[in-house]
C-alpha cells in the first residue's frame, strides 16, 4: 500500500511539471501558433527516446512577489534523447512559465545539461523561446547567463551546439544562440533582438514592429544572425534532423557514412556553364552534379547568396563545399560573403569535415560603402580560416578566378592540397578588360584606332594570361581537367587524404580578425 501511494503521488507530482504555466498560458502558447516546449522536445527527438532530468527543481529567489510563486520546472526542461539514433543533450525553455525567462536555477539546469553534452561528446540542441534575464532575480539572472555564454565557448568547436529560436528572445536569449555553430528559425514565431521595440521608443523615439525589428526573415536574409528559416516548427525540426546527419558527434570524430550514390544523370556537369564566359548560371547546379545522389544541403541560404555554403556526401562522406554564385554579383566577394564563408570553413575544420572550393569569381566587391564597413577586416576572415583549417581541403577553379579573390578561394598559396582548374579556367590579377585597359593605356590611347587597338590588347592578354596553363606551368594548379572528371578527381583525392596531417607552430590559439 505505502509503495502504490508513493507512485501515486509521484505521477501527480510529474502530472503537474509536465502542465508548465498552467492550462491559461498553455492556451495562450498554442493560440500564438506555437508548440508547447514538451511537444517540441518530443516532435525534434526520436519516439520515446527522451529522459528528462531536473523535473522537480524550484528556484529560490523571494523578492517582488517570487516567494509566491511556484515556477514548473523553473521554465526550462532538459534531458537527453537520440535524433535519427544520434544522442543528444536537449533543452527547451517554456515560455508558459514566467515567459520562460531565465532566473538562476532556470540557468543552472541549461548548464548541467551542457556539462553533460560536453563530457558525453554529443551535440547539445536549445530551444530558445524567453525573455531573457528574469528580472526579479536581478544580477543572478545575469549571473546565470554569464555561466552559459562560458560553456557556450568551452564547447565550441568540441561539440556541435544547435539553437532552436521559438518565440520572441530577447537579450541573453539570443546572445547564446549567437555563440552557437547554428541557429533556426521559423516565420512569424521566431524573434530575436538585444533591446526589443520598446527601449527603442523610449531611446530613440523610433516606432517598429518586432517582427521588423528581429523577425525570422529579418535574421535570415540581412542580418545572418540566423542560418536556417522554416515556414512552421515541424519544418524546422525536418530541417534539424537532416543537419544531424552530415556532423559528427564531436570534434574526436568524423560525420557517419552513408552509402555511396552517384548524381543524378539530369545534372550533366558539361553543359550548366554557359558558352559566354561572362553569362551566369547557379552554382549550386554544379554541385548536384558532382555530389551523392544530387543533394545539397545548403546553409544560410538567403544570406549573403552571391556565396554558397553547405554539406553533401562524396561516395558517403560528408564534405563542405564553399562556391562562388555567379548568379548573385558575378560571385564577388564582400563583407557579408567573407562572414558567412569564413564561419562554416572553421566549423569544417573543427568537426573534421573536408572542405571543397568552387571558384568562379571576379574578386572582391569595389565600393566605398564595402571599404567603410571593412572589407578589408571582414575579407579577411575567409583568408584566416582557408590558412589556419587542416582538413584536406581541395579547390577546382570553374572559370574566373581573378586577383584576390583567387587567393582567398582556397588557392595552394592558402594551404590547399590539391587545386584542379577546367580548361576555360581564367587565372589573372584581373579580368583581360580592366588588365588590357591599364597596362596599354598609353599605347591605346596613342592608337589612330583606340577602339580596334583595345580589342587587340584584351585578345592578347586573354591568350596570355586568362587560361589555367599560366598557373598550371608553375604548380599553382595541380591539373588542369575535364569537368566531367571533377567527381572522380573528387572521390580519389579525398580518398588519399584520410590521413592527412598537419604540422603546425605551437600556440595558444591564434587572433582571427573577428
Ligand atoms: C520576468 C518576464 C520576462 C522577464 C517576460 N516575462 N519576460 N518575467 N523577466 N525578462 C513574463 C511576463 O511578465 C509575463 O508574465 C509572461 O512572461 C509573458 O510575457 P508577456 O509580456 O505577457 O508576453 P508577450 O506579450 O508575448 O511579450 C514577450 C516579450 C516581453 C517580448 C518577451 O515579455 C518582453 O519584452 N519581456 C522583457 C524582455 C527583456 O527586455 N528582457 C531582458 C533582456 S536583458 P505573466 O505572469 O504576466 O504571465 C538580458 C540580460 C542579458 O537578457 C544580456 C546578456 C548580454
Amino acid at each position: 500500500m505505502w509503495l502504490k501511494d508513493k507512485i501515486l503521488e509521484f505521477f501527480s507530482k510529474k502530472e503537474i511539471a509536465s502542465i508548465g504555466g498552467g492550462k491559461k498560458a498553455v492556451e495562450k502558447q498554442l493560440a500564438m501558433g506555437k508548440m508547447t516546449a514538451r511537444e517540441r522536445i518530443t516532435a525534434i527527438l526520436d519516439a520515446n527516446s527522451f529522459h528528462e532530468y531536473d523535473m522537480f527543481v524550484t528556484h529560490e529567489a523571494k523578492d517582488f512577489g517570487m516567494d509566491k510563486k511556484d515556477l514548473p520546472g523553473d521554465g526550462v526542461i532538459t534531458g537527453t534523447g537520440t535524433i535519427l539514433g544520434h544522442p543528444v543533450c536537449i533543452f527547451a525553455q517554456d515560455f508558459t512559465v514566467a515567459g520562460g525567462s531565465l532566473g538562476l536555477a532556470h540557468a543552472r539546469k541549461i548548464t548541467k545539461i551542457m556539462d553533460h553534452s560536453i563530457k558525453l561528446g554529443i551535440p547539445l540542441i536549445g530551444i530558445n523561446d524567453s525573455g531573457g534575464a528574469r528580472i526579479q532575480e536581478g544580477v543572478n539572472s545575469l549571473a546565470g547567463y554569464g555561466e552559459i555564454f562560458y560553456r557556450n565557448t568551452l564547447a565550441s568547436g568540441v561539440i556541435p551546439q544547435i539553437s532552436v529560436i521559438l518565440g520572441p528572445c530577447a537579450g541573453g536569449a539570443v546572445y547564446s544562440p549567437a555563440l552557437t555553430d547554428f541557429v533556426f528559425v521559423v516565420d512569424k514565431i521566431s524573434k530575436m533582438f538585444i533591446t526589443g521595440p520598446e527601449v527603442i521608443k523610449t531611446v530613440l523615439g523610433e516606432d517598429i514592429s518586432m517582427e521588423d525589428l528581429g523577425g525570422a526573415r529579418v535574421q535570415t536574409e540581412i542580418s545572418g544572425n540566423a542560418h536556417f528559416f522554416a515556414n512552421s516548427e515541424l519544418e524546422c525540426f525536418d530541417q534539424i534532423k537532416k543537419l544531424m546527419t552530415f556532423i559528427p558527434w564531436n570534434n574526436s570524430k568524423k560525420a557517419a557514412p552513408y552509402p555511396a550514390k552517384p548524381p543524378k544523370p539530369i545534372y550533366d556537369i558539361d553543359t550548366i556553364i554557359p558558352n559566354e564566359p561572362s553569362k551566369p548560371y547557379d552554382i549550386r547546379n554544379i554541385i548536384k552534379s558532382i555530389s551523392d545522389d544530387s543533394d545539397f544541403f545548403e546553409i544560410q541560404e538567403l544570406f549573403a547568396p552571391n556565396i554558397v555554403i553547405g554539406f553533401m556526401r562524396i561516395e558517403g562522406e560528408t564534405v563542405g563545399i564553399v562556391g562562388n554564385q555567379p548568379l548573385v554579383l558575378a560571385g564577388v566577394l564582400d563583407i557579408d560573403s567573407s562572414d558567412k564563408a569564413a564561419r562554416f570553413i572553421r566549423f569544417c575544420d573543427a568537426f573534421n569535415i573536408p572542405l571543397i572550393t568552387l571558384v568562379d569569381l571576379p574578386g572582391y566587391l569595389p565600393g566605398v560603402d564595402q571599404e567603410h564597413n571593412g572589407v578589408i577586416r571582414h575579407g579577411a576572415k575567409i583568408l584566416y580560416a582557408y590558412s589556419e583549417a587542416t582538413v584536406p581541403k581541395i579547390t577546382i577553379i570553374l572559370r574566373k578566378a581573378y586577383g584576390g579573390g583567387y587567393i582567398a578561394m582556397c588557392s595552394r598559396h592558402l594551404g590547399a592540397d590539391f587545386v584542379f582548374a577546367w580548361p576555360i579556367a581564367e587565372i589573372a590579377v584581373m579580368g583581360p578588360e580592366g588588365a588590357a585597359n591599364i597596362i596599354f593605356k598609353s599605347e591605346i590611347a596613342n592608337s589612330p584606332n583606340p577602339n580596334e587597338t583595345r580589342k587587340q590588347k584584351i585578345l592578347e592578354y586573354t591568350e596570355k594570361f586568362a587560361n589555367p596553363y599560366v598557373a598550371a606551368a608553375k604548380g599553382h594548379v595541380d591539373a588542369v581537367i575535364n569537368p566531367s572528371d571533377t567527381r572522380g578527381y573528387l572521390i580519389h583525392s579525398l580518398k588519399i587524404s584520410i590521413q592527412k596531417k598537419e604540422i603546425r607552430p605551437t600556440k595558444k590559439h591564434g587572433i582571427p580578425p573577428f
